[in-house]
Formats: structure tokens, sequence, C-alpha cells
């Protein structure tokens, strides 16, 4: 039974926690209110004492900054606001000697515009890079060739004037998508993953890896329901059934070959894969064959309503397709961070901590996110000061995604310790009970309450133990066991009872108010417990 769970994807993350480091906005070292690599360096004692074993740093390559690094002009390269390839080397080293694990951040579905390979692809129709990219004529009407649209609002095509062919970018104009049907891409991004891992990585977080391969006849994407115009680029994205731009069969196909080149490295293949439906079917299919990803991102978990039956639907239905391989996160750079999804104010962050009970006891590779750890909510900035694309460059009220990214408040100190200059965009108003600084001194405390529970998952939880469901879909308490745990999670309206199975069991974490009557648990309203077999 110990190793029911040990299957092809299985390797030294199985047991791990993770934590994403978005790097503008972690650490600065330097006083130009950027976050950079020496920043992050100074804050491996931090994360080691928190108990994460693997981080996973957002793109600090080379870029114009069009999306904030996610826009790559050079893949082999450190930007200098980041700091140098030595402090990426010195990062390595520095994190590898506190066993910690370092994931980077490979964008392959669009180059940035300023990327060499672009700027040759553009300079004539007959040039040897214009098959990097997707160009393609006017339609008929002189528009765009056909009616697919760029997540980040508009059509996902721009005319060059100077050859009269539109290209193509399901993001900003300034992250031309490659075009992975053409043999030598693939080869540049073998040498690409090669020189990263000649550099000691853990692994790669693929960057819309739902999104590489197109159907190269581009016919229309199909309506699934009419566009308004008051709509958000998120809405209008979503209004289209993704049936040739997205989740196309031939990206297996690269996961596949870069699994057989990371595989004598022992390094890790996380997909960010977003399916707007979140079909885990769907998602399942880039792990469940145990020779592509090793994980996938399932981001249903941080959209899901706070009610029973979608939550129940959305764990179940998800570890049934993918019943080891998913990675779960409970917030991210680009979405509203967890205790402001779930409400805000003080039950938000006590939702966040309650979840997270959920959340890092099931099956797969949980994730925490910069600050998720300190009970941080998403802010509110004022409309001058919005600096991501999706905000700035669309008229309709979007859902931008700085609330998410403000800087990390650390200390009592100017700019709250985050930098000496000035934050490229504002803290927002944190309080000194936010900064680590503060929590790490005060027990109960969101950051002492998160590292409990990790050193609880890292000391009880067996990473192949299977998950066995304690409650079923009429309950208002979801609760699991995985071999001597069980993780419970009361997201109904009222307080609510669950009996324990046989045995002695010892509640040793616990959010909010739950009280145990030998083996009946009353669970209050947003409350979560941990409990462990003691005989
Ligand atoms: C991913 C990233 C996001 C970025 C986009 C385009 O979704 O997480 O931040 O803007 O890809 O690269």
């Amino acid at each position: 039974m110990d190793s029911f769970l040990k299957n092809k994807n299985s390797g030294w993350w199985d047991g791990s926690v993770g934590y994403e480091i978005y790097m503008r906005s972690f650490a600065d070292s330097n006083g130009d209110g950027v976050g950079d690599l020496p920043g992050v360096i100074q804050k491996l004692d931090y994360l080691s004492w928190l108990g994460v074993d693997l981080v996973w740093l957002t793109p600090f390559y080379p870029s114009p900054m069009a999306d904030f690094g996610y826009d790559v002009s050079d893949y082999c390269g450190v930007d200098p606001l980041f700091g140098t390839l030595e402090d990426f080397d010195e990062l390595m080293e520095e994190a590898h000697r506190r066993e910690l694990r370092v994931i980077i951040d490979l964008v392959p579905n669009h180059s940035s515009s300023q990327h060499p390979w672009f700027l040759s692809s553009k300079s004539s129709l007959d040039n040897e890079f214009r098959g990097y990219y997707h160009w393609r004529d006017p339609g008929p009407d002189g528009g765009p060739p056909n009616n697919w649209v760029s997540h980040f609002g508009g059509s996902a095509w721009t005319l060059d004037e100077l050859t009269g062919q539109y290209f193509l970018h399901l993001f900003l104009p300034e992250q031309p998508d490659l075009n992975w049907n053409n043999p030598k891409v693939i080869q540049e991004f073998d040498e690409i993953l090669k020189f990263w891992l000649g550099l000691n990585v853990d692994g790669f977080r693929i960057d819309v890896a739902q999104g590489l391969v197109k159907n190269m006849l581009m016919p229309d994407n199909p309506y699934r329901f009419p566009i308004r115009s008051d709509m958000s680029p998120r809405q209008v994205f979503a209004a289209f059934d993704h049936r040739y731009d997205l989740d196309q069969t031939g990206n297996l196909e690269i996961f596949r070959r870069w699994r057989k080149l990371v595989e004598p490295n022992d390094a890790l293949l996380l997909g960010e894969v977003y399916l707007r439906d979140n079909d885990p079917n769907r998602v399942s299919r880039y792990v469940g064959s145990g020779d592509a990803l090793h994980r996938a991102f399932y981001f249903a978990p941080m959209h899901v309503p706070w009610l029973p039956q979608p939550m129940w639907d959305t764990f179940r239905d998800a570890l049934d397709a993918a019943p080891v391989d998913l990675s779960w996160a409970l917030s991210s750079h680009d979405d509203p961070r967890a205790p402001t999804r779930l409400g805000g104010g003080n039950e938000g962050k006590q939702r966040a901590l309650a979840y997270s009970v959920l959340l890092f006891f099931l099956p797969g590779l949980p994730f925490l996110y910069q600050g998720d750890e300190l009970g941080l909510s998403s802010v509110e900035l004022d409309p001058e000061d919005l600096a991501d694309p999706v905000a700035t460059r669309n008229t309709v009220e979007t859902d931008g995604r700085d609330g998410a990214r403000s800087p990390i408040p650390w200390a009592n100190a100017p700019e709250m310790g985050f930098t000496t200059g000035t934050p490229w965009i504002p803290m927002g108003g944190r309080s000194y009970e936010d900064t680590a600084e503060y929590q790490q001194e005060t027990d109960g405390s969101w950051l002492m309450s998160y590292k409990e529970l990790l050193k609880l998952r890292k000391e009880h939880l067996d990473p192949n133990a299977p998950l066995r469901w304690v409650t079923a879909r009429d309950s208002g308490v979801i609760a699991f066991r995985r071999g001597g745990t069980i993780s419970a999670l009361n997201v109904s309206d009222c307080d609510s009872e669950i009996v324990l199975p046989e045995g002695e069991w010892e509640l040793v974490f616990q959010v909010g108010e739950v009280k145990k009557i030998s083996e009946l648990l009353i669970f209050g309203v947003n409350s979560a417990v941990v409990l462990l077999l003691t005989s």
C-alpha cells in the first residue's frame, strides 16, 4: 500500500511544498525598486525556516518588460534589472546548500517582439526566421486572418506594415507566438533547456503549456456565447471555444521530448495548464501517460465558490482524473490573492489558512505564492499606479493583476524593508502586522500557523499514502484520510459535525472553532483541522 501512489511521475518533488517568487516584488537588494536575484539569496534562510522545499522563480531573463518578464528577448541570460548569471549561479549554490530546490519559468509559447528571432523574422517575407512565428496574409476583408483573440484584449493578430502580413500573439503584440510546428523552434528550445540544466536548475515551470502548438489551418474558433462591448478581456476570451488555438494534441509531443531531455538531470516539468473550463480530464492528459509533464497546475480551486457542492465536485473530479499528479495553488501572480477572493478581511484570511489544510494534504504538489504565508490580501491601487498591461491597455474595467503583485512587506522600515528606493508599484498600505518581521515574533500569527502546517505535513504525511474520503458529497465538511492523517475543512455556512473513523485521533492543528468530543468533531464556520492517528 505504501507504494500505491508511486507512479511514473514520482520524484524528489513527491513530498515537497513549493513557493512562487514573483521576482519583481520579492526582495530588492540594490534600491532600484525592483526585486532581484541577490534579494532572493538574502531571503533563502527565511524560506528554509518557513519549511518550503522548492522555489519557483518567475522570469528573470533579458526582457523589454512589456509583460514584466514574460516577454523574453534572450532565453539564456539574466536581465541587469535582476542581476547577472553569476548571481544566478550563487543563488543555485546557496539554495542547494540549504536543500532548497529551484525551478525556473520557461516561456515557450511566445518570445518578446525584441528577440533577435522576431526582429529577423519581421524583416522580410523570405527571412530564414520567418517560419519561427505565425505570419499570415490578411483575411478576405483585409482584416485579421481569423477570429482568434488575445488573452489581454483585442484581436490576436497585428498587422506588420513592412511585409503586409499579420503575426499571431495570444498575449500582447510585444509577445509574438512561436511556431511549434517548426522543427527549428523545437531544436532552439532543446538547447535552452540544456543550458539551464547545465546550471543545475531543478526543473521548469512551463508558461502557457496549453498553448504551444496551434492548428496550422487556423480556422475560426467557434463562439460559446455572444460578445458584448462591456466584457473584460478574460470574458471575451472565455466567449470562444478555443478549439484551434489551445490544448492541441501536439503539445504532448513537445513535453514527451522534454521529458527525455530532463530525466538524466532528475529535473521537474511542471506545466501551467490554464484551461478556462478547468476540465480536469483535459488537464490530466498532460500528466496521465507518465511520459510527459510530471505535474500540472490545476486552477479550479482558485476559482470555485466557497460552497460544499461545487467544492466537492472540484476536488473529486480532479482527483479522479489525476489522482497524484496535480499541483495546487492558493494564490498566484495572475489572480486575486486567496484572502481577497475568499471574502476579504479576517474572514478571508482565516478561510485561506483553512483551505490550505485541505490543499496541502492532498496528493500532488502544493504551492504558496509569496506572501500567502503572511495572510496577505490583494491591495487596491490608484488608477495612475497601475502597471499591468491587462489593466493599462483596456478601457473596460478588467481583472488587472497588480493587486496581487505589490511587494512583500518584510519589516518595520521605509517601504517595509522591500527596497531602499521607490517600489515599482506601491506597497499598497500594508501594516506592521502584515510584515514577516512582526509575524515571526508573534505566536499565533498567520506566518507561524503556515509554518506549523508545513512542519506537520513534512513530519506526518506519507507522500505515497492514497486518499480516502472520510465524508461524502452531502456533507458540508470535506474530509479525507491519507495514512495516519485526516484533514477536514468546513465549507458550509453553519456548524457541521463529522464522526471520525475508528482509532485514536489526536487534533494537532486547528483553524477557527472546532470541538472534539471523543469520535465526534463539531466545526464552526470556516474552520479546519488536521488529526493524527495515535493508535
Ligand atoms: C502566464 C503567466 C502570466 C503571463 C502569461 C503570458 O499566464 O503566468 O503572468 O502574463 O503567461 O506569458
